[in-house]
């Protein structure tokens, strides 16, 4: 049995930061940007949530899918950046979408994580556990972003992306066939911890090392730096450019598949320098490589969501075509699914 991806949907906060803003508050200016990063503006929560803007995508991926809320058996948001910790994002959206009869959890994996939330997913629903699911990238990273920091606080942004995936083929048909059938594509995923240091944030509740008056103090006072991201930007560079276009080249050579079968690949948008050196290294156009990053920014496992509801809603793909989704991010972790399009 296999799965398949039935409806996408997004949100983006309407309120945005373009360079010229940032360049107000850190030295740096919208040309070394533009240039370094290809990021033009991001969109900045103001009143949203992890778990609203999730919620948001969420509804709109279903109503996209024509899928009702009680049809779900799983939600899965991968996030880094949720605003509760118990419950958990997921049973958060599952209270708001009134999916009553899903299981529900959370997954963080960085910018890798929607990659691994739709494995996970795909991989329940392949082996026939689960027939529908939502699959959900939610993130505020602005929250968690030192805006006195011009190395990284000129990258990132706020945003969500949802996908629907149901199971192709009855529960007789699992019964039936023990294996996997024609369809379903083997995902490749590689995790470093031992290169964790290039991009790291302590969590705002690890008080360990803090001192008596800022464990008194509300996590809000700490003054501590490592609450926020901080990043080698040029040891994430080198490790996305090699990372990744050897990760995509292991998942085709896997699955048998050649890069002209592939129509579109759907890297996480961390860097239009980024995507255009796996590009180049793939030896593939960089018309089949979308990019979005110009707008928003990175948005961590939200990103490759985002961009697929804006293809879809553009009526860019078509049925049969196959997608690499890709991504990388902290951990270090980075992984490459094939994905058939079949709406
Ligand atoms: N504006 C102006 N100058 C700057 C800025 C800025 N915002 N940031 C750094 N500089 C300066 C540096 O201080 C340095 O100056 P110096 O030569 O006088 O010392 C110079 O620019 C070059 O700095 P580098 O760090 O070498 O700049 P680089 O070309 O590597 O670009 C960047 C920095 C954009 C962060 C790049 O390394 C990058 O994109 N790395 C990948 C980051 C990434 O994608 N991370 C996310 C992936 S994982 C995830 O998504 C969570």
């Amino acid at each position: 049995m296999t799965a398949t991806i039935c409806g996408t949907g997004s949100y983006i906060p309407s309120y945005t930061m373009d360079n010229h803003d940032i360049a107000r508050m850190v030295e740096t200016s919208d040309e070394w940007i533009r240039e370094r990063t290809g990021v033009v503006r991001r969109h900045i929560i103001r009143e949203e949530t992890t778990v609203s803007m999730a919620a948001k995508a969420a509804r709109r991926a279903l109503e996209n899918a024509d899928v009702l809320p009680e049809e779900l058996d799983l939600i899965l948001v991968s996030t880094i950046s949720s605003n509760v910790i118990l419950p958990c994002a997921a049973c958060e959206v599952q209270r708001e979408i009134n999916a009553v009869n899903a299981t529900c959890f959370d997954l963080s994996a960085a910018c890798t994580g929607f990659v691994l939330a739709y494995n996970t997913a795909l991989a329940y629903l392949a082996g026939g556990i689960y027939r529908t699911a939502l699959v959900i990238g939610s993130e505020s990273l602005s929250n968690l972003t030192n805006w006195k920091d011009r190395g990284t606080c000129i990258l990132f942004g706020d945003g969500a992306g949802a996908a629907v995936l149901r199971a192709d083929g009855g529960p007789e048909t699992a019964a039936e066939d023990s294996g996997l059938e024609a369809g379903y594509y083997f995902p490749v995923t590689h995790s470093d911890g031992s290169k964790g240091s290039a991009l790291t944030c302590k969590s705002r509740h690890d008080f360990n090392g803090l001192t008596d008056a800022d464990r008194q103090g509300c996590p809000e006072n700490m003054t501590d730096e490592s609450h926020y991201m901080q990043m080698d930007g040029q040891a994430v560079f080198k490790f996305a450019v090699k990372r990744v276009p050897e990760v995509i080249e292991e998942v085709l050579a896997l699955n048998r598949i050649s890069t002209d079968e592939i129509s579109y690949y759907i890297l996480h948008q961390a860097n239009k320098r980024i995507v255009e050196a796996v590009a180049k290294r793939l030896g593939e156009p960089i018309e089949k490589f979308p990019m979005n990053l110009q707008e928003y920014g990175n948005t961590s496992s939200a990103s490759i969501p985002i961009l697929l509801d804006e293809m879809n809603r553009e009526a860019r793909f078509a049925a049969g075509q196959k997608l690499v989704l890709a991504g990388f991010g902290a951990g270090l972790t980075w992984g490459a699914s094939i994905v058939e399009w079949h709406r």
